[in-house]
Parts: structure tokens; sequence; C-alpha cells
């Protein structure tokens, strides 16, 4: 994995959309307890995770996405977030300020991990996040996901109450975190 200084961070582009679907079917596992079956991820995978589904969230003006790229233009990692009102009714009780915007997605490839790549795509993603106009950026994270939880709250969020997920119809417990923006 290439050193923080030969990285770059940037707004995604719609041309993204292929090299996103691949990222993201490879990091998605890492974010799932051990129980989660390879059926169930690869059925999660194929519902949301599609170059076609990327394209979509590229053109949807209530998603922003940011990439991380390295010297040769292979993404190392993204974000995505959505405006608006919590769709989950657990986490529109359990975050108080408004408006609100979702961090619904935040993956580095596995070799990234403690490399130092995740904190600016962090800062990107808040910058992202502030310009939007929303007062707090919120994200649900599985319950045992014990280096995600840690990342975030390294990065200012603070758990706000609990959701649940469902991945292969089997019914997760998230954490709800959440961070004021400036
Ligand atoms: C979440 C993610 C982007 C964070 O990036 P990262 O490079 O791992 O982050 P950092 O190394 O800066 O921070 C991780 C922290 O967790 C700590 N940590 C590592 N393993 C841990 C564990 N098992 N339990 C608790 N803390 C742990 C690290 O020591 C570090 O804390 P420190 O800086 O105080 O030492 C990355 O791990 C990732 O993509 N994970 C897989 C996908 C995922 O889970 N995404 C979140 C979905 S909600």
């Amino acid at each position: 994995m290439s050193a923080t200084s030969t990285l770059t961070t940037r707004p995604a582009a719609p041309t993204d959309a292929a090299a996103l679907s691949e990222l993201a079917a490879e990091t998605f596992p890492l974010a799932c307890p051990p129980h989660t079956t390879a059926e169930a991820i690869a059925a999660f995978v194929a519902e949301h995770f599609t170059v076609q589904r990327f394209e979509e969230y590229l053109a949807d003006p209530s998603r922003s996405l940011v990439v991380t790229e390295d010297v040769d233009g292979r993404l190392v990692g993204y974000t995505m977030l959505i405006a608006g009102e919590p769709r989950d009714a657990d986490a529109a009780a359990a975050v108080a300020a408004r408006p609100a915007i979702e961090l619904s997605k935040f993956y580095t490839r596995r070799a990234a991990h403690g490399t130092g790549v995740a904190g600016p795509l962090m800062a990107a993603t808040l910058d992202a996040a502030a310009q939007t106009g929303a007062a707090t950026v919120w994200l649900g994270v599985n319950e045992q996901n014990a280096r995600a939880i840690r990342f975030y709250e390294k990065h200012g969020f603070a758990k706000v109450g609990r959701k649940h997920f469902v991945v292969g119809g089997r019914i997760e417990d998230d954490w709800v975190l959440a961070r004021p923006l400036p």
C-alpha cells in the first residue's frame, strides 16, 4: 500500500462507478461480524454495490461520495454521505440535531488499515458533510466492529443510540454514533 503522501483524496466522479463497485465488493465483508455468511454478503453486494447502483448513487443529488486513490489511480478507500431525514426510525430518534447527514459508507482496503489512509478521508468527508449545511453527521456501526468504533470516536463521534441492520435476513445490532459539524 502506498504511503499517504502519494495518495489523493477527492470527490468521486461519475467515471468512478466501476472502480467503486469493485472496491465496495472487496471491502464490505471487512465490516461484517464473523457469523455473516458468504451467501448473505454476496446477496448484499449484488443488491447494493453493482456498477449501476454506483452510477445511481453518483447521480443522486442527496449523496456525496469521496474517494482516496493511489498514484496509479487505484481506489483504496471511499465514503458515501446521504443528506436528509434519517430513514431509520431508531436513528431518527437518537440523532438530536437537524439538518442531519448520514455517513452511510466508510471503507478502506484491508492493506490500508492502520496506515493513516483513513484520517485524510475522514477529514475530506467531514468537509463535504459540512458544505451541505448539515448540523450533524451520524452513522450506524456494528456493535462488534471495535476497530471502526474506535476510529469514529477518535474523530469526534459519540454513541447516541442503537439501531438494527439486516444482512442475509439476520438482524444485527448497531450503535448509532453522531458528531456535530462546524
Ligand atoms: C474503519 C476504517 C476505515 C478505519 O481505518 P483504520 O486505518 O483502521 O483506522 P485507524 O488505524 O486510524 O484507527 C483505528 C483505531 O482502532 C484501533 N483498533 C484496531 N483494532 C482494534 C480492535 N480490535 N479493538 C479496538 N480498537 C482497535 C487502532 O489501534 C486505532 O486506534 P488508535 O489510533 O488509538 O491506536 C477501516 O478499519 C476499515 O475500512 N474497516 C473495514 C470497513 C469498516 O468496518 N467500515 C466501517 C463500517 S461502519
